[in-house]
């Protein structure tokens, strides 16, 4: 499938806009690609204790799950904040990425002004542990 990525990324910032952030102000939004050509795209979710609050990428990819969804059927990723370079995925995300989404498949990371880092999970999160040390 030919990926329109700049439509994902419209996704990715109409999911921001519903972040829920209270206390860093700092929206971020995501959207993942599915087979089918569903879209599915999330917001980050803070919490007045703070390690309960949820990133956006976390948030989307659980969505994708809970829909009913396996990492096979997703195409594409994309993630959106504002930041003066592309927003750069924390560690926890990296790792949830690796475990719901195929080592190759594409993530794009962007900002507002819609500067592009293309990359993949694998590059992400290189020597990943995965289910396969257990
Ligand atoms: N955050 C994300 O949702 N994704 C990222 O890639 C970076 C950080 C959120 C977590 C927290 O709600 C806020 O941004 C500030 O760290």
């Amino acid at each position: 499938m030919n990926i329109n990525w700049d439509l994902l990324v419209d996704k990715a910032m109409y999911g921001r806009e519903f972040a829920y952030v209270p206390y860093s102000h700092f929206k971020v939004g995501s959207a993942v690609l599915l087979k089918d050509g569903n879209i599915i795209y999330g917001c980050n979710v803070e919490n007045a204790s703070y390690p309960n609050g949820t990133c956006s990428e976390r948030n989307t990819l659980q969505k994708m799950i809970s829909e009913g969804y396996k990492k096979d059927d997703a195409i594409a990723f994309v993630i959106v904040g504002q930041a003066k370079r592309p927003i750069s995925p924390c560690g926890m995300c990296r790792q949830v990425m690796s475990e719901l989404l195929n080592i190759n498949t594409p993530v794009l990371l962007s900002n507002l002004e819609r500067e592009y880092v293309f990359t993949t999970v694998e590059k992400l999160l290189p020597y990943a542990f995965n289910e396969g040390d257990l």
